[in-house]
This record gives C-alpha cells, sequence and structure tokens, in this order.
C-alpha cells in the first residue's frame, strides 16, 4: 500500500516509520527541511522516543520509508493520506488550524481521484466535516464522491509512541459510511491491531475529546481534594490508595497542573463548541489555578519567599521527554517571580538557550544550596542527585519523589496535598 502521512512530528513519524515497518510504502511529508534530511538519512530526529531510532534507520534502509517537502507530488502517488500536523490553540482558545489548512492546500494540490484522506489531529468536533473536507474541495472534487475523508484520533503517548501503536483499538469515523469502512480497513492492514469503527467523524472527533476531558477533569478533582487535604492536615496520597482501592475509583494524581499540548487543550475545544461544557471549563480554572496554590503552601511552609533562591528541576511538561508545550514550568516561574523569588532553572533535556526560552535562568548545576528546590518533572537523570546539596526544602510538583529518601537526609518534603516534614 502507498501511504503519505502528512506532518512527520512526534506522532508522525513514529506512526509513518511503524506502517513501513509493516511492509508499506511510506513518504513521510513535511515543511521542516532539517528534519526532512534526518529522516532520508535514516537518523532519529526524536531521540527520546523508545525504540524509534533503530525501527527508522531500519525502514529507510529498506527503501519503505522515505521523506519529503514536495508534499503535492508524495499525495499524487498516494492511495492513503494520514494528516498528522498539530493543532494548538490561539491565544483566545480557539483551535488554530492554520497549519493544518495549509498542509490540505498542498494535498488538495496533488490529490487523485480515489484517495482516502485521514486526519489524526485532535479537532473540535465537526472540524472534520464542514472545515477540511471543504478545503480538500478546493480543485473541483467532491468529497464522498472524488475522495473520502475520514478521522481518526491518535491516542499514543510520546516516548512510548512505538509501544502504543497497537495496544489501544485505532477508533476510526467516516464522513461516509464508505469512508468509515475504507479507513477501518487501512488501518487494520498497516498497523495490525483492533480496531473500532464508529458510525461518524464527529462521534470519533468526540471520543478522542471525552479522552482529554476525562483525565484534566480527573486531575482537577484530585487537585481539589488535595486542598481539602492540606486543610485537614491529612496527606492525599493515603487518602488516594484508600479512595481507589475499589474499582469504580480512578482519581488520578494531583500536582501543580497539567501540560503538554493535549490534555490542557482538548478541554478548550469542548469549550468552543456548542453544547455544554461549563465542567470542562471549572477543571481547566482548577487545573491553572494549581501553580499559584502550589507557591503559596510554600510560603505557608517556609515563610516570605521575597528574595529566597529557588530551583525549579525538569522544565518539561513530563518526566523524560524534550516537549515544553504548555508545560507548568512557566507557570510556576510566573507565580515565584510574582512573590519576589530569584529563580533559576535546570533540565538536563533542553539546552541552556531553551531553559532562556522558558524564561528561566539556566543554574549550572542543581547542587548549589537553594533555599527550596521544587521538583516540577522527575526525569530519569535526577535518581542520583545528592538532595542534601540541593535545598533543605523540596517540593514535589508532581508528587513523584520518594519521601522517605529525602526525609531520610534530614530534608523537609512538601507534596502537593500532603503534609511538610515538621521542622526540626
Ligand atoms: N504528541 C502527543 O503526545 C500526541 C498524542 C496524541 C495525539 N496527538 C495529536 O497529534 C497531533 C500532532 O502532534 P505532534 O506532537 O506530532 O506535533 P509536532 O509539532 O511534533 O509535529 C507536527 C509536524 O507537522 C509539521 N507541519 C506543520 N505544518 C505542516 C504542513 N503544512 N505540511 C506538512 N507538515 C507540516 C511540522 O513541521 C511538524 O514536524 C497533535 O495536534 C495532536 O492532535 C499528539
Amino acid at each position: 500500500m502507498n501511504v503519505a502521512v502528512v506532518g512527520i512530528g512526534r506522532i508522525g513519524l513514529p506512526v509513518a516509520t511503524g506502517i513501513a515497518a509493516r511492509g508499506h510504502s511510506v513518504v513521510g511529508c513535511d515543511i521542516d527541511e532539517r528534519r526532512v534530511a534526518m529522516v532520508n538519512r535514516g537518523e532519529n530526529p526524536i531521540p527520546d522516543e523508545a525504540g524509534l531510532g533503530e525501527l527508522l534507520a531500519e525502514v529507510v534502509r529498506a527503501g519503505n520509508l522515505r521523506a519529503t517537502t514536495s508534499t503535492a507530488a508524495a499525495v499524487a502517488e498516494a492511495s492513503t493520506v494520514l494528516f498528522a500536523v498539530a493543532v494548538d490553540v490561539d491565544r483566545d482558545g480557539h483551535a488554530d488550524l492554520t497549519s493544518l489548512l495549509a498542509a490540505c492546500d498542498a494535498v488538495a494540490s496533488g490529490m487523485q481521484a480515489g484517495t482516502l484522506c485521514i486526519f489524526d489531529t485532535t479537532l473540535p468536533v465537526g472540524t472534520t466535516r464542514s472545515v477540511l473536507a471543504r478545503r480538500l474541495e478546493q480543485r473541483g472534487m467532491v468529497e464522498g464522491r472524488d475522495f473520502e475523508v475520514a478521522f481518526s484520533p491518535e491516542r499514543l503517548l510520546m516516548g512510548r509512541v512505538i509501544e502504543d501503536l497497537t495496544k489501544y483499538p485505532k477508533v476510526v469515523g467516516g464522513l461516509t459510511p464508505e469512508a468509515g469502512r475504507r479507513a477501518a480497513a487501512f488501518f487494520r492492514e498497516v498497523l495490525g491491531g483492533e480496531v473500532m469503527e464508529l458510525p461518524s467523524a464527529e462521534a470519533a472527533e468526540l471520543s478522542k475529546l471525552a479522552e482529554g476531558a476525562y483525565r484534566d477533569l480527573n486531575i482537577a478533582l484530585a487537585n481539589e481534594l488535595a486542598q481539602v487535604a492540606d486543610v485537614h492536615h491529612v496527606d492525599i496520597a493515603d487518602v488516594l490508595r484508600a479512595a481507589n482501592s475499589q474499582p469504580y475509583s480512578h482519581i488520578h494524581v494531583p500536582g501543580t497542573g497539567v501540560g503538554g499540548h493535549c490534555i490542557p487543550v482538548y478541554p478548550q475545544f469542548l469549550m468552543q463548541g456548542e453544547g455544554p461544557s461549563s465542567l470542562s471549563a471549572r477543571g481547566r480554572h482548577v487545573n491553572d489555578e494549581m501553580p499559584a496554590y502550589a507557591v503559596r503552601r510554600i510560603a505557608e511552609v517556609s515563610g516570605p519567599l521575597e528574595g529566597k533562591r529557588v530551583l525549579v528541576l525538569g522544565l518539561t511538561f513530563r518526566p523524560d521527554v524534550a516537549v515544553v508545550a504548555h508545560t507548568n514550568a512557566s507557570d510556576l516561574l510566573r507565580e515565584l517571580e510574582a512573590a519576589g523569588v530569584i529563580v533559576e532553572g535546570h533540565d538536563p533535556l533542553l539546552s541552556a538557550a531553551g531553559i532562556e526560552a522558558l524564561g528561566f535562568s539556566p543554574a549550572r548545576s542543581p547542587e548549589q544550596g537553594y533555599d527550596v528546590a521544587i521538583v516540577h518533572a522527575n526525569h530519569r537523570a535526577y535518581r542520583d542527585l545528592n538532595w542534601s546539596n540541593v535545598a533543605p526544602l523540596i517540593v514535589d510538583a508532581r508528587n513523584a519523589l520518594n519521601r522517605s529518601e529525602i526525609e531520610g537526609r534530614g530534608l523537609r518534603y512538601l507534596g502537593i496535598g500532603r503534609p511538610v516534614t515538621p521542622a526540626r
């Protein structure tokens, strides 16, 4: 099968590689010339994506994967086109479709009759039908007659995309029954995993927003409960261990909010659509307030923060993944600076310029005797830190550290919704 994957970023490239590894002929299309050149040399531009490096080199060597900036030409040879171009929110919280629409324009200029176009990028409900399919019709071909369009959300987790490719059912929904059937058959063949066919693209679009909104709201609940736990001086870790010990409770872990370009973004897609969304808005608000809450808690236990030296460790939105989209580290920085703190940032996954781009002064090393250290992303690289040299108060922004190890060194530990170690 000849497949074009448009947008070979964090998601598109591993997906293209996985399809090529099953013997299909795949062309990855991107506007990023450097990335295209790297892929054609068999080099992996996403080193923190587990298992991608070896597989990519193998499929490029075998001639099953190549990359190009000439999207129209690649699409002209393909029977199926997958779109994995990112959609983010603009300042007003609306989906910014600029890149995806540009990709549609390039595809429309090369697409042949009979092509199946599948949008993998998460979208506000109705966008595939009312905006993207219409854009693809610009050269006179008619969707549903000359070409088909389906939506199929990516449900993968960065860092383990290759492992996850067939772990969960691939959800698909077509704009027509024929598009749905073809998209389901396509994924059965190119991925080899379970496919779940929904009756429409809109159902598939909403299913992806439902997953994201569920997680955002669940974390908001955990964050609210953590604040109640603080009021009553109980440990939210004990509370959740007990509450989640029956099968109907799956409360997530509280922290300083939600980052990345998925979970904090998708509730906003719901909020801009038709239909009720007050709960999504409320969850967003609770999670967005967490950096300010965390800084207030730190001030409560350590006294006035003005003039104190605080280090934020791990600035990416998740541990061990070099992505900073919507990272809460920036929100923590804003709140700390508002409290008059001298803030430095450290992240072994980012360059000094990358750290500065987030607004932080880069720390030379974490072990420099700060007043407070906030572990925002608990990278594997921090496992061997000598916390005694970092700070006397370690704040666990993700409730991910080993509390007893820190306290065993005579240091104070503060988690979100967790009582601070008493001062000695
Ligand atoms: N990253 C995740 O964890 C994740 C998880 C699930 C779903 N998704 C979905 O996948 C989408 C893509 O995410 P990502 O992390 O791969 O984004 P990304 O930014 O890493 O990749 C997008 C790629 O598209 C390319 N691009 C931009 N405009 C283009 C154009 N006109 N033509 C061709 N290529 C173009 C960019 O150069 C980039 O390489 C997201 O919007 C989201 O809906 C992502």
